[in-house]
């Protein structure tokens, strides 16, 4: 595919010799692909700046080799809760473990990426950093700890360290590098700053009545638009903040909206800049940061204090912006209320449907995120996903900004043969849909394992017709279902609450037949919640393993990462 790189490139490696010019190691850890695309921004400026370079993702980085690493830079994203990157694990499990060797050789410098709304900020960057000074490596330059808007912390970050890199390694004489491969000439498609006003096509619930979740079907036209999408890509959507929370803003800290406030080289009024420019919703750390100051509240001032992690952790989970504006009133103008805002970054949705199928069409299974707070009466008791609010409020007919962001990571086997697994409760059904419509029409042979879990089987089986069609017509071989809460009958009669059945209990119940169709080469993959489901099927997978293959704990899980090096065990979660 245009534009695809693959995931290891070395741009002109020299042999390890004596008169070698030194390399500057590049490696990155990338969930999402930022971490990936600034590691390459990097790696090829440092290369036309004629530097040897050696650009690698963390899964292909061989570990043994780090003791003769001279230069090393790492970018590399967290997790929501902690965790690093689905291809970094090793790398990380290498360096912080027993077995990384003294490093009084090696220069480093670490970007971290990560979302500021979420207590474990940058963690892994941190951790990386602070365990390579401690093998007595040597800094190049400060960690970085960039937001998801990149442009505050990270772009500069990597301008400043291919500065430090070209005034410390010595650039090799020009014969010996080898220049980089022009870029093919494609036609420019639309980008992440430069998205497509594609029109909704459709948007549909398809929870039934009394479900508790409002799940929406959205077909979306990307006629015209030149972009293209592989099975597992996610389609980006930038967001406009809810009207009525922006008023909502506006009103509690007494603003007027119509004034102007600059924003880089623009200048907008407060209502627009709060629509479409910041980030309305999520509470972050630096917000908070200056709020509790202007707020002269000790209760936040000690949310902000090591011992106040668990309390900060459950405000940033619990409240919104609204919520902290109430509670803690302060005086903010309206210009450095804005700067001091988050700027709204794009949502990434993966998309549930294959263009040999729908051709120029993505769909999208989106959960409206809308909650009450307090009791729920008031009009201003309601609180929204940003995204897919503003997702659920379009009508058909309106146009989206949007763009797609390639994921590498997520993709069905090159070979047809192989079988697949598909582990994607909820919303995470969204890419299966895409898969197995890809599979069918592409007459793959090999098989088709879908797990789905949701609450309830009758307002909650996520598009269920599909899935029995493709049942009866051979196009999927196994579906196993998941419904939590069906088993849960109404408490109070003196009976304990039957535990609920999720997607990993069948991963469990199925074991031997799980652990043959990996013997036999399967692909598995894992779509959604990140930090409750996919570290429970993490989990069980290791069991499962460890039980049918006669493995220890440790020996469970180097299959299970053998499997993700093989890109056999893949994961899109959020
Ligand atoms: P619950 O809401 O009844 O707890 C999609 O959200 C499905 O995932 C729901 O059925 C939800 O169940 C379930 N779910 C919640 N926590 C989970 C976990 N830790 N592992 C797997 N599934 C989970």
């Amino acid at each position: 595919r245009a534009g695809a790189l693959p995931a290891v490139r070395s741009i002109a490696a020299p042999a390890a010799e004596a008169v070698a010019p030194p390399t500057l190691a590049i490696v990155y850890g990338s969930q999402t692909g930022n971490a990936k695309r600034l590691a390459e921004s990097l790696a090829s400026q440092a290369e036309a700046a004629g530097l040897a370079v050696r650009l690698l993702r963390a899964d292909a980085y061989p570990t043994r080799e780090l003791k003769n690493e001279r230069y090393l830079v790492v970018v590399i994203s967290t997790q929501g809760d902690g965790d690093p990157p689905d291809d970094a694990r090793g790398f990380v499990e290498f360096i912080a473990g027993k077995r990384a060797p003294a490093l009084p050789e090696l220069k480093f410098a670490v970007l971290g990426l990560g979302d500021s709304s979420y207590p474990q900020f940058c963690e892994i960057g941190r951790r990386l950093d602070e365990r390579l000074a401690e093998l007595g490596a040597a800094r190049l330059l400060e960690r970085g700890d960039a937001d998801l808007d990149l442009e505050t912390v990270a772009t500069p970050w990597i301008a400043r360290a291919l500065e430090v890199a070209r005034e410390t390694i010595k650039a090799p004489p020009r014969a010996s590098v080898t220049p980089l491969r022009p870029s093919a000439a494609v036609p420019a498609a639309p980008t992440r700053d430069a998205p497509f006003a594609a029109e909704l096509l459709a948007n549909q619930r398809i929870t039934g009545r009394g479900s508790d979740r409002d799940i929406r079907h959205l077909e979306i036209s990307l006629e015209g638009s030149g972009l293209h999408y592989e099975p597992g890509d996610a389609l980006g959507v930038w967001p406009v903040n809810p009207p009525a929370l922006v008023d909502a803003v506006i009103a509690t800290l007494g603003l007027d909206g119509e004034q102007a406030v600059t924003i880089g080289p623009d200048t907008r009024s407060v209502r627009e800049a709060l629509l479409r420019k910041r980030e309305l919703t999520r509470i972050t750390r630096p917000f908070l940061v200056q709020h509790a100051q202007r707020a002269n509240s000790d209760l936040l001032a000690g949310l902000l204090a090591p011992e106040g992690a668990a309390s900060l952790a459950a405000l940033f989970a619990q409240q919104q912006l609204i919520d902290l504006l109430r509670t803690y009133p302060a005086s903010w103008s309206a210009s450095e209320f804005v700067a001091a805002l988050r700027p709204l970054a794009p949502r990434l949705y993966s998309i549930a449907s294959s263009q040999a199928v729908v051709g120029d069409e993505a769909h999208l299974t989106v959960a409206h995120v809308e909650y009450a707070v307090g009791d729920g009466a008031s009009p201003d008791s309601l609180r929204w996903g940003a995204a897919s609010n503003f997702l659920a409020r379009t009508d058909e007919g309106e146009r989206l900004p949007v763009f797609i962001e390639a994921n590498e990571r997520f993709r069905l086997p090159a070979d047809a043969s192989r079988d697949v697994i598909m582990i994607g409760p909820g919303t995470g059904v969204a890419p299966f849909r895409g898969f197995v419509q890809h599979r069918v029409e592409a007459g793959a042979s090999g098989r088709n394992w879908l797990v789905f879990g949701n609450p309830h089987a009758r307002t909650d089986f996520l598009y269920q017709t599909e899935w029995q069609d493709a049942l009866k017509r051979g196009q999927l071989h196994r579906l196993d279902l998941a419904f939590s809460r069906d088993g849960i009958r109404a408490v109070g009669h003196g009976d304990a609450t039957p535990p609920k059945t999720y997607v990993q209990h069948r991963l469990r119940e199925h074991g031997r037949e799980l652990f043959a169709w990996l013997e036999s080469g399967a692909h598995l993959y894992v779509c959604g919640d990140a930090t409750r489901m996919a570290r429970d099927v993490h989990a069980t997978l290791l069991g499962v393993i460890a039980e049918h293959g006669g493995r220890d704990a440790e020996s469970a899980n180097d299959y299970l990462n053998d499997l993700q090096s093989q890109g056999r065990y893949a994961r899109d979660v959020y």
